[in-house]
């Protein structure tokens, strides 16, 4: 058997199974999707969304990129956030970076000339550094560093979430969603909450929409 064969026979061994336990999933699945959550996670395959949280289909929207970045010129993650919010009215936006992410670890390193796309990607994430340069050059070692970078990635990209005019507009008029800045840890498989921010927090008047 091929690898990827054994996916698609997992798959009939899970719709299978599903269907044995409630007759009623995919037909209720088939209907419309009511996800109280966006989550916006790395795309390292040791950190599946749904799996950690133990949510079912239909309970999490779900983005996932390098490194769980928000960028303002990103069209993609812009776009699974204006649905997620505007759309289907989610009540929660959930960053979810984790320890030892690959991501962070090149984002520390000299950028690699053969990678030139994820260089812009990685971008985001050195300019982190460089806000937070006292603070991290202060650790001691390199794992310490790539350890707290990891989280102030996350708590960065809940503040971009919060600098957008999606969720200033949908805090002042709906007064939703609240933003999660979480962080999961590859030894252990626990995750621990960095920030919170509820609807209507103060950010700084830079970041404001006049018109808002
Ligand atoms: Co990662």
């Amino acid at each position: 058997m091929k690898p990827f064969e054994r996916l698609l026979l997992e798959n009939r061994a899970w719709a299978e199974d599903k269907l044995v336990k409630e007759p009623e999933f995919f037909k209720r699945m088939a209907n419309d999707q009511t996800p109280d959550f966006l989550w916006i996670g790395c795309s390292d395959s040791r950190v599946p969304a749904e799996i950690i949280v133990n949510a079912q289909p239909g309970e999490m929207f779900v983005h996932r990129n390098i490194a769980n970045q928000v960028i303002t010129t990103d069209f993609n993650s812009l776009s699974v956030l204006q649905y997620a919010v505007d759309v289907l009215k989610v009540s929660h936006v959930i960053v979810c970076g984790h320890y030892n992410c690959g991501g962070v670890k090149a984002a520390l390193k000299k950028q690699d000339p053969d990678l030139v796309i994820i260089n812009k990607w990685l971008k985001h994430i050195k300019d982190v550094y460089r806000f937070h340069q006292t603070e991290l050059e202060s650790l001691a070692t390199e794992d310490e560093r790539v350890h707290r970078l990891v989280e102030l990635n996350v708590i960065e990209q809940v503040y971009n979430l919060a600098h957008t005019s999606l969720i200033q507009h949908a805090w002042k008029h709906e007064h939703r969603p609240t933003l999660h800045g979480w962080v999961y840890g590859l030894n252990d498989g626990v995750i621990k909450e960095l920030i919170t921010l509820p609807p209507g927090s103060m950010i700084s008047s830079i970041y404001q929409f006049d018109d808002e």
